[in-house]
């Protein structure tokens, strides 16, 4: 069962995680937190590099952390960056998040507090899938 969603916890980790980006090329800092099934907040930020390729997203830095610690389906998404209207998340971090779920709200917030409420299948209608081998 989904544990219920509180979005002004999730917000508030993804603002606070925001503050930990390493984005020192892009000066662009996003922070995001995911909700997992067992009810767990993970959170994450942008963690660029040098070698600009190399960079990682918010959203796959805290997906990533949550699957570490053991979660397989995420059931919420907030996303932070300073910029209006909110950012949404790029096509890598979409697919990464359809890995875990078949849909899930992504709520897109921006360090003003404006924050608009969308959704995995809104901004990604058809994710790539393989068919697991049995
Ligand atoms: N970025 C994210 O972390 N999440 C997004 O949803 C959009 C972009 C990062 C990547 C890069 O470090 C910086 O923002 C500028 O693109």
């Amino acid at each position: 069962m989904n544990p219920a969603i509180d979005w002004d916890v999730l917000a508030d980790a993804a603002v606070e995680a925001r503050k930990h980006a390493y984005a020192p090329y892009s000066g662009f800092a996003v922070g995001s937190a995911v909700l997992t099934d067992a009810g767990d907040i993970v959170s994450g930020a942008n963690v660029e590099n040098s070698v600009y390729g190399l960079g990682i997203c918010a959203e796959r830095v805290a997906i990533s952390a949550a699957v570490a610690q053991g979660a397989r389906r995420i059931v919420a998404i907030a996303v932070c960056a300073d910029i209006e209207p909110p950012a949404r998340p790029c096509g890598p971090c979409l697919q990464v998040m359809a890995e875990f779920s078949d849909d899930i709200p992504i709520l897109l917030c921006s360090t003003q507090s404006l924050r608009h409420l969308s959704s995995l299948r809104e901004l990604l209608p058809q994710p790539f899938s393989l068919p697991r081998p049995s």
